[in-house]
């Protein structure tokens, strides 16, 4: 059967005390509109209509994508109200699926069911509390039939008993909804147009209504405050952190793992505690990453190892590298296999060729380095004049010894050794050792100064 969704995402958010529109909050480093926005495109829907309030432009402007419509609601004058600002923006599809914008835990699955148990009539996405308080509470007649849903703030103390909740989340055929939103009226304790009055009015008109109980009601929690936000976070990271579980994942702790984006692992790769991964990332097969590491959009090849504390941001590593402790990975680098990145390392916009090392101290940034190439510690490449930046090429098998500037534009051409303490200006001619000529000289009439006594 065709049908259409409507996110609800006008309402105010005053309890985040926020300048951000709470739809536009971050839950696993992407909005909480956009989670409902993937959910509702993985049920391959006519259209989509967002409903946008405080904050619409910079709704708009975040959420762009070609099968998105966006109704304006203002003022705010309840869930009834906003869907009859959509219907313009809606089609004919036959039924039309309600979700709410800041809802950004139901999965697709339970929202077929919902749609499947609609057929041609009205659905309702229920669930069941400890504690109900403040939701919309479910009435059924004694055949357990639905009769209506009534707000807490409407509600008698015995309906404020029932603890069948109203998700919020419905399917409700789209010819009878167009007839029945004129007649919500606003007379009830917030003096706002409830969609939920609908129900009342479907059951009046004949209408199938049917109630779904989702199984985990943690799927419908919604987000209006930071507190909840925080408690949604952990919420979804647990699901993602049994996933990779459940896939043959090593995490050492599961309740310690962050992941912003899409993380791909292959087998029997191990994550120890505190990693955040962002963006695109991912670990082949016998990775280990260790402690408190931070990679975003990065690919890393089989069994490679990288040590806690490290940062890596827009690059590729190889197989069989070995990277950190903390090193810091920079936008632009390409590491080849057995690569060796040590502590304390900073490497940009570099590519360093197969079995390369710089284990302790270094900087390379915009350098192009070969194979089997030592980089000694505390190595610099000194890529910038103060106006622009400048390339560094190190051929195949150059050795650098420690403490090394390297002035770019400069080629040290394959085979070079370059002694201790040079500073690097000019390119250099193969096989050859390269050093600065210095003295040393030995003073044996020098005296350490000696503190002076206090007075
Ligand atoms: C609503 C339901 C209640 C249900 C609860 C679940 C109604 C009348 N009540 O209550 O039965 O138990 O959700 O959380 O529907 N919104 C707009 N425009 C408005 C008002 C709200 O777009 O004028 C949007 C909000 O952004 C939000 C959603 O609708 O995404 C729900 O609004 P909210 O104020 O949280 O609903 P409740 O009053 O809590
Ligand atoms: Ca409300």
């Amino acid at each position: 059967m065709k049908f259409q969704v409507v996110i609800l995402a006008a309402g105010k958010g005053k309890r985040m005390n926020s300048d951000l529109p709470k739809v536009l909050h971050p839950l696993a480093g992407r909005p909480l509109l956009s989670h409902v926005i993937a959910t509702a495109r993985a049920l391959a829907p006519e259209r989509i209509c967002v409903v946008h309030g405080h904050g619409g432009e910079q709704v708009r402007a975040a959420m762009a994508g070609a099968d998105l419509r966006f109704a304006l609601q203002e003022p705010q004058l309840g869930t009834g109200h906003a869907v009859q600002q959509a219907l313009p923006q809606l089609g004919d599809a036959e039924q039309t699926l309600v979700l709410y914008g800041d809802v950004p835990l139901v999965r697709a699955e339970t929202l077929r069911g919902l749609l499947d148990a609609a057929g041609k009539g009205v659905a309702i996405l229920t669930a069941e509390l400890a504690d109900p308080a403040g939701y919309g509470r479910i009435l059924r007649n004694r055949q357990k039939k639905v009769t209506g849903i009534v707000e807490q703030k409407d509600a008698t103390a015995a309906q404020r008993k029932i603890r069948e909740i109203n998700t919020g989340i419905m399917v409700l055929p789209t010819a009878k909804l167009k007839q029945w939103l004129p007649k919500l009226r606003n007379k009830n304790a917030q003096n706002e147009y409830y969609l939920t009055d609908l129900v009342a009015l479907a059951v009046k008109d004949r209408a199938a209504v049917t109630g779904i109980k989702v199984a985990d009601a943690g799927e419908t929690e919604g987000v209006n405050s930071r507190v909840q936000l925080a408690q949604l976070e952990r919420m979804f990271q647990s699901r993602l952190a049994l996933r990779l579980l459940e896939a043959g994942v090593t995490l050492d702790d599961p309740a310690r793992i962050d992941i912003r984006g899409e993380l791909s692992c292959g087998r029997d790769v191990r994550i120890d505690v505190g990693c955040v991964f962002e963006g695109k990332v991912s670990l082949a097969d016998g990775v280990s990453v260790g402690a408190n590491c931070m990679l975003k959009d990065i690919a890393i090849g089989a069994g490679t190892r990288i040590e806690p504390f490290c940062h890596l941001d827009s690059a590729t590593v190889g197989a069989g590298a070995r990277i950190g402790p903390y090193a810091r990975i920079r936008p632009g680098t390409e590491l080849a296999d057995e690569v060796h990145i040590g502590n304390f390392v900073e490497v940009k916009a570099s590519t360093l060729g197969h079995g390369s090392k710089a284990n302790h101290l270094a900087y390379v940034g915009d350098s192009t380095v070969g194979r089997d190439v030592n980089i000694g510690a505390g190595t610099i490449t000194c890529n910038y004049d103060g106006a622009n930046k400048h390339r560094t090429v190190i051929e195949d098998n150059v050795h650098i010894g420690s403490d090394v500037q390297l002035v770019a534009p400069v080629r040290v051409a394959r085979g070079t050794t370059v002694g201790a303490g040079t500073t690097v200006w000019q390119d250099t001619a193969p096989d050859g050792l390269v050093i600065n000529p210095k003295r040393q000289e030995q003073r044996g009439d020098w005296q350490r100064p000696r503190k002076s006594p206090k007075k």
